[in-house]
């Protein structure tokens, strides 16, 4: 039981990449399971920051094993860019990537930003990463993987295959487009060349790993508000992102996961559309830290995050869904500055009480919050350390969450940096999540 898996409970954007780097030292291996660079993970070091869209957030821990599992999508370039970027070697005794993994190709981006256009009055607000198409493809069975790649006659006859398809898509939506068969196959192959070193056979080895009883943790992206399946559909992404999603992604042993980390923001942040019940407006959102200073600037395409009050009615759906063991509460210092929190603790539906979020997106776009108000502790929180150091209304508003979740808090952020993490007395008690 020594598998952890660390998933965000919004719609994004919970402050993981912060969460798994600081946890990555207790363990071995660290498996990113679904998404592709839609996701955008920040790690803070000191004077560094790290953006990570397809890497796993762990790869700064020197003695890590990290992973792509085949729930990922992988946009080669993005993945050497990443790789590059770091300044140190990524071998492949730090980074393995599944040889079942679905590869992003040209024309799922194309169709991606055209199939928003066409959308026209209701767009989704996607990344434009081509994600969505990608795991049609998958679906479809005429995606194209990793181990593709690896062998040019392969990688030849699948694009043959998959080209008419294309056209015909690209007819459909009106779209003229550049894209050569040819100059396309000869990037993916030197990709394939690329690649080659990292693919290997990470089912198995996680297997193994886990009957040796070594530590693992399967890194979610995205949040289980955009999961495909109980998520805000149709506003959502177009992977799993709930556990149970990354355990097909990832592959690790069911039988091995021990606990389910869910991190949550301390107030609610979405980008892109989609209905959003605790949306502030304008000039209530001024009362809240700026967003630059609140980072609340997406980390994959710079757009600015809707922002809202903690919603626990949907909170309480992903931590269902999720089946969260404990959570993470982040970014509880930029509440710091003001004098009353609001938090949304039912809605009212054309006139009637919900404890849940109703499944239809039409009628949650109907919800009216009930809000109640808790106090403010207005003081600064970023250099408290421990529980005992946190002011005493903060630990309130953390109890009060909790009462509402029915879920305790192990871990408590509040700062981007690796220290400005702090253990509840729940999380002291988990002495160390696993042994290494
Ligand atoms: P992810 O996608 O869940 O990994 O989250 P992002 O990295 O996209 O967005 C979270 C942003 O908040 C990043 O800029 C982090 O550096 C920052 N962050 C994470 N935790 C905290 C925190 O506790 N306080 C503050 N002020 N910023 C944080
Ligand atoms: P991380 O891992 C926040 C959102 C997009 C859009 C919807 C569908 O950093 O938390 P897609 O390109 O996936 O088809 O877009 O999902 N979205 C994210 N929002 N954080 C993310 O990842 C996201 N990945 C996708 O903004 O609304
Ligand atoms: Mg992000």
């Amino acid at each position: 039981m020594q598998t952890s898996i660390v998933a965000g409970l919004g719609w994004g954007d919970e402050g993981k990449g912060k969460i798994i780097d600081y946890l990555s030292s207790q363990f071995r291996h660290i498996v990113r399971a679904q998404g592709g660079h839609n996701a955008g993970h920040t790690v803070t070091v000191g004077e560094n920051e790290y953006h990570f869209h397809l890497l796993p957030s762990g790869i700064l821990q020197p003695d890590c094993r990290c992973y792509l599992g085949s729930g990922a999508v992988i946009y080669p370039p993005q993945l050497f860019k990443e790789i590059e970027g770091l300044d140190f070697e990524v071998g492949n005794e730090r980074l393995r990537i599944s040889a079942y993994a679905h590869v992003i190709m040209p024309y799922h981006m194309l169709l991606d930003e055209e199939r928003e256009k066409a959308r026209k009055e209701s767009p989704l607000g996607t990344t434009k990463r081509g994600i969505g198409p990608c795991y049609v493809d998958q679906v479809d069975r005429i995606g194209i993987r990793v181990i593709d790649l690896l062998k040019p006659a392969d990688l030849k006859e699948s694009l043959d295959r998959v080209w008419d398809i294309k056209n015909r898509d690209f007819e459909l939506y009106g779209i003229q487009h550049q894209l050569d068969k040819e100059k396309i196959y000869s990037e993916y192959v030197e990709y394939g060349k690329k690649l080659s070193p990292f693919v290997s056979f990470i089912e198995e080895e996680l297997y193994m790993a886990a009957n040796r009883n070594e530590s693992i943790l399967v890194e979610g992206a995205q949040g289980a508000l955009l999961d495909l399946g109980y998520g805000t559909y149709p506003f959502v992404t177009s992977s799993r992102t709930v556990p149970s999603g990354m355990l097909v992604g990832s592959c690790v042993p069911i039988t091995s996961i021990g606990s389910i980390l869910g991190v949550v923001k301390a107030y609610q942040t979405r980008v892109g559309e989609g209905p959003f019940p605790t949306e502030l407006g304008e000039n209530e959102k001024s009362l809240f830290m700026s967003l630059k200073e609140a980072r609340e600037y997406g980390t994959t395409t710079g757009r600015a995050r809707r922002i809202g009050w903690f919603d626990a009615v949907l909170t309480r759906h992903a931590v269902y869904t999720s089946g969260a063991t404990t959570l993470a509460l982040m970014k509880l210092d930029i509440l710091d500055g003001l004098d009353e929190i609001y938090v949304c603790t039912e809605y009212e539906i054309d006139g009637k009480r919900w404890h849940l979020p109703p499944a239809s997106t039409y009628e949650l776009a109907r919800a009216k919050p009930i809000y109640i108000k808790i106090p403010g502790w207005k003081c600064s929180t970023k250099m408290a350390t421990t529980w005992d150091s946190l002011p005493e209304k903060a630990k309130d508003y953390v109890g009060y969450l909790e009462k509402l979740l029915e879920l305790k808090f192990e871990i408590i952020s509040v700062g981007p940096e690796r220290n400005q993490t702090l253990c509840t007395p729940v999380g002291q008690s988990i002495a160390k999540r696993s042994q290494k």
